[in-house]
């Protein structure tokens, strides 16, 4: 079968075409299309900003759908993501994937953006993908994988990482999923988005703190707070983190300097993977996972994806870890592709009526 994806949850614009063959271990993938234009537009406000994101998103769509489709026929279903995002930026793909499925007459299939997240680690750290600015896109390329039904051992665990998300997911199998814990105020990529900010870094932070933080060489540093780090249950919370960065970047009380600056992302990064791998390290113990998985833009921290590899070593030598392929921690349409073929396989004749955005859609 053949599957147009479309996300446009965020400030990604993104669009693929693949083509799925169900084998008798599992089933073939090739990806013929997969782009994603991140929209630039959103730096100099410091933060996604809804009105350009579906702005960007109505201007883009059309002109990213010319090259995904280019040679192709008219797929089979659509796939789309309806939640959780933002909703004005949700509705762009919605309406879009209505459009033209009225045009071609195939069916519409609604997909969570975090169960895209979870499934993002089928696809061999080896995939390429194309993630430029839209000028660039003239990608078109063939690219197969395989993906086999024992790839992973349930009961999993699933620990989502993004701007908008931090979420602890038990899965049972592909399409059962239950939140086991996740943020009561910021989510871990906001926080580092935010002490980004007041250390005067640019956005996304999160990759700014990163490179910072590989810059630290034992020079003076603060000491910031582990929220939550020692509760029995699986929530985590990390807007105190962020406020501990603004009390000690006042208490110097002058322009930062690049070591002071190097000092707060190493610490801040410390606190933060350590709170993620105890709680995830507990979380794994409580279920018996057999597998981890890691996913969304966070996950792009070699840190963190090292202190959960640490760990697992150390404790559960039995459980496997996944994480994507760098070019598919953010947010992506490939996973929406992949995430949408299931579904489909699990129902095929269900008809999805009524397909609207929701904002805050769990899993
Ligand atoms: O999944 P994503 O692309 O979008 C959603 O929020 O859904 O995640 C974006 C987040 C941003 O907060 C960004 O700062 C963070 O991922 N991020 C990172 C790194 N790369 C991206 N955070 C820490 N370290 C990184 N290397
Ligand atoms: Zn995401």
């Amino acid at each position: 079968m053949n599957i147009l994806a479309i996300e446009t949850s965020c400030d990604e614009t993104a669009l693929c075409y693949i083509e799925v063959h169900p084998t008798e271990t599992g089933a073939a993938f090739t990806v013929h299309s997969n782009i994603t234009h991140t929209q630039l537009e959103h730096k100099e406000y410091g933060g996604v900003f809804p009105v350009i994101a579906k702005r960007e998103h109505q201007i883009n769509l059309p002109l990213i759908l010319n090259q995904v489709m280019k040679d192709r026929p008219v797929p089979d279903y659509i796939c789309v993501t309806t939640g959780p995002g933002l909703e004005p930026a949700l509705w762009c793909g919605i309406v879009f994937a209505k459009e033209l499925s009225a045009k071609w007459d195939v069916p519409v299939i609604p997909v969570n953006h975090m169960e895209g997240h979870i499934l993002s680690v089928l696809v061999p750290n080896t995939h390429p993908s194309v993630s430029a600015p839209l000028i660039k896109m003239n990608q078109g390329f063939d690219n197969t994988f395989s993906y086999e039904s024992n790839a992973l051992q349930f009961p999993a665990l699933a620990l989502l990482i993004s701007g908008g998300h931090t979420e602890l997911v038990l899965a049972r199998a592909i399409g059962d999923y239950t939140i086991i814990g996740k943020t009561r105020d910021d989510a871990v990529g906001e926080a580092f988005d935010k002490a980004a900010r007041l250390m005067g870094l640019d956005y996304p932070g999160g990759p700014e703190i990163d490179r910072y933080a590989l810059q630290y060489k034992d020079q003076e540093k603060p000491t910031f707070p582990r929220p939550m780090i020692h509760t029995r249950d699986f929530d985590f919370s990390f807007s105190g983190l962020k406020t501990a960065v603004l009390y000690y970047i006042q208490s110097l009380g002058s322009v930062l300097t690049e070591d002071q600056k190097a000092a707060i992302a190493y610490e801040f990064q410390e606190a933060a993977t350590e709170v993620l791998v105890t709680k995830t390290k507990k979380a794994i113990e409580h279920y018996g996972a057999q597998t981890l998985i890691v996913g969304g833009g966070v996950s792009a921290n070699k840190r963190i994806i090292t202190g959960l590899q640490t760990m697992l070593a150390q404790e559960f030598p039995d459980t496997s870890f996944h994480a994507p392929a760098r070019t598919l921690t953010g947010d992506n349409s490939l996973m929406i592709a992949i995430a949408g073929y299931f579904k489909i396989q699990k129902n095929p004749d269900a008809v999805y009526t009524d397909i609207k955005a929701q904002g805050n859609l769990e899993l």
